[in-house]
């Protein structure tokens, strides 16, 4: 049982959120239940074993220590700042392995497996524990919130609160509305959101969102071009980078996110919407992703990496 812990002032934080539940702390979920904690909400986080809690943790504290290295190496904080930040904000975090913590929580994040099956169960057992009053919003990045939001008995108190990798510093969050969301719990929501130093913006609960419903298929259509030796990689990457002015060219930007994960979007929603071409996905993806060339994680996609550099 976790106990009431008193929040520490911030004049970020808003009145309608004390608690935040976090479950599932791998990529998405440590960096939000980080950037809760900094903001100044207490947050119960939980995963599912405590070697996975405790990797969490782990990665929460290492990334709290090098943002507070840089404000020393800048001289805006002093060493004992820093020391009192770290202390302060760990102390507002609340790690356990149980979902039966998260039952005073007034909202509770889901960053768990993309899976709808797993999810349902999931759901459904968070109704059935948090206070009636609690948020339930998920960060699921391509699945539909509507096909889960009923599991828990609750889905006028279900949004989407779709962050971004790598969440400390990527300023972006969905806020997603289903048929059945309750305005007022859209409201707070999105309120919460901007507490945190994020930009929300406003979707409805269509495949994707608005960055990845662009982005996703945009990836694949390079992968098409190619495929059909319109021009080759390397050429393309370089086309979006001079001629669109994007970061990153497509095709590496599919080896970044990695193969696995953008096949895996493209499937789904071939499988909801056998229809739509613009879902299509490329030949050479499923080999890829059947080869184990990942991308960037493994070492190899479509280009070979060195850590986060590409050769
Ligand atoms: P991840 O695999 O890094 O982390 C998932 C965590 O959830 C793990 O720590 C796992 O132990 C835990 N977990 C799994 N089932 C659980 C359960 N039933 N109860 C408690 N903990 C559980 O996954 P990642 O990448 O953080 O993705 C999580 C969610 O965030 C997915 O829905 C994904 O679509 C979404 N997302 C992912 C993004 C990305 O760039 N990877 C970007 C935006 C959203």
């Amino acid at each position: 049982m976790i106990r009431g812990t008193v929040r520490a002032f911030s004049s970020k934080t808003i009145p309608e959120i004390t608690r935040v539940g976090m479950v599932g702390l791998g990529l998405m979920g440590h960096g939000i239940a980080q950037t809760a904690a900094m903001a100044g909400y207490d947050v119960v986080a939980v995963d599912m074993t405590q070697k996975s809690l405790d990797a969490g943790l782990a990665r929460i504290e290492g990334s709290l220590n090098k943002l507070h290295a840089r404000h020393v190496k800048k001289g805006d904080w002093t060493t004992d700042k820093a020391k009192d930040e770290f202390a302060a904000v760990m102390g507002r975090i609340h790690g356990s392995v149980t979902n039966k913590d998260l039952a005073d929580c007034d909202l509770v994040i889901e960053a768990i497996v993309e899976n709808v099956d797993i999810k349902k169960v999931f759901y459904k057992e968070l109704g059935g524990i948090v206070k009636p009053s609690g948020i339930l919003a998920s960060n699921t990045s391509s699945l539909s919130i509507g096909d889960f939001a009923g599991s828990s008995g609750r889905p006028s108190q279900v949004v989407g609160l779709h962050f971004f990798n790598p969440v400390q510093l990527m300023k972006l969050v969905e806020v997603v509305e289903t048929s059945q969301t309750d305005p007022k719990v859209f409201d707070i929501s999105k309120r919460w959101a901007a507490s945190l130093g994020k930009t929300p913006v406003s979707c409805k609960d269509t495949p994707g969102f608005i960055v990845n419903r662009l982005l996703v298929p945009n990836l694949a259509q390079a992968l098409f071009l190619m495929e059909r030796g319109d021009a080759s990689m390397e050429d393309i990457d370089i086309s979006m980078q001079l001629g669109a002015g994007h970061p990153m060219g497509p095709i590496t930007l599919a080896d970044y996110v990695g193969l696995d994960t953008t096949l895996s979007i493209l499937e789904g929603w071939v499988k909801k919407y056998p229809n739509e071409p613009i879902f299509a996905v490329p030949e050479s993806l499923r080999q890829k992703v059947k080869e184990g060339k990942l991308g960037r994680k493994t070492g190899e996609g479509y280009y070979k990496w060195d850590g986060d550099k590409r050769l």
